[in-house]
């Protein structure tokens, strides 16, 4: 069986609209891109799209690939003083003359719709983020529309990158799963996932699980993202696993769906704006 992602993205869009129409203000989101990367420009295309449909003003900051750290958290600092924008993000990856940690730390954690801040770690690590990573966002939000219980089941995780691996297991224990995250360096994999109700691959190795490593049942969220010969791959041996278990293709799973978690914050984070007005 397949999770449609695709579905689910555009029910969570059209609901999200809904609550962006009773909001006092209208939302806005400002991106911060250096350089002219095409992969970026088509990820802010997709982020771009996605506001419109749910009414969120989008601001595109454009600088050169030469632009100064300095400069560049004074551009971040007066983003942050601006009332008018509610959220932001600097897309990434930087050029190698910029600190990837400090320009993020220089965001103000409550327009910091990534989740990318410390403070915004923290309070995941605590279980009180109000705004949280995108893509570990996403599976939850999946897992739960598609009606897969978290509580009580065994999830493996595979990846344990800052981005995905660490933040969604530590979503995932939240909800009251047991969870085990293997890596590079963990030995037979699948002495793990054989004992696994969900599987969440977040290798970006193609074709690293297969039908002989699961039980039939097991639902599989594929975060695997690979271009091989101008073709996208996930994680997962898609055409083995499909009969057998309720799965997410890549792509119209995980991948560019997660936008919506991106204005599903947004809006989160006009809500904190709003909310600070009348303290
Ligand atoms: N580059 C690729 N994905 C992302 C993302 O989710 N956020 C940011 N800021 N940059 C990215």
């Amino acid at each position: 069986m397949i999770i449609d992602g695709k579905y689910v993205a555009n029910n969570i869009l059209s609901k999200l609209q809904k609550e962006i129409e009773k909001l006092s203000i209208k939302p806005k989101l400002c991106v911060i891109l250096m350089g002219e990367n095409p992969t970026s420009l088509s990820y802010i295309k997709q982020k771009e799209r996605s506001a419109k449909v749910v009414g969120i003003d989008f601001e595109l900051r454009q600088l050169s690939i030469n632009t100064t750290e300095k400069d560049l958290i004074h551009l971040i600092h007066s983003i942050n003083n601006d009332s008018t924008i509610h959220g932001l993000i600097v897309q990434l990856p930087l050029p190698a003359h910029i600190n990837t940690h400090a320009i993020i730390e220089a965001i103000n954690p409550k327009k910091d719709v990534d989740g990318f801040t410390s403070e915004n770690i923290g309070k995941l690590f605590l279980g009180t983020a109000n705004l949280i990573s995108c893509t570990p966002k996403w599976v939850i939000k999946l897992l739960q529309e598609s009606h897969v219980p978290i509580y009580g089941k065994h999830i493996v995780v595979i990846g344990k990158s800052n981005i995905v691996g660490k933040p969604l297991s530590l979503l995932l224990m939240n909800e009251g799963g047991t969870v085990t995250v293997c890596h590079k360096d963990t030995q037979d994999i699948e002495v793990f996932t054989k004992h696994a109700d969900i599987v969440i691959l977040a290798a970006g190795c193609p074709w690293l699980l297969k039908k002989n490593m699961v039980r039939p049942g097991v639902t599989i969220i594929d975060v695997g993202f690979t271009v091989i010969d101008g073709k996208i791959h996930g994680d997962a041996d898609f055409e083995a696993l499909e009969p057998f278990s309720s799965i997410t293709p890549v792509p119209g799973g995980v991948g560019p769906m997660t936008v919506a978690m991106l204005m599903e914050n947004t809006y989160i984070a006009t809500t904190i704006y709003l909310s600070s007005l009348s303290e």
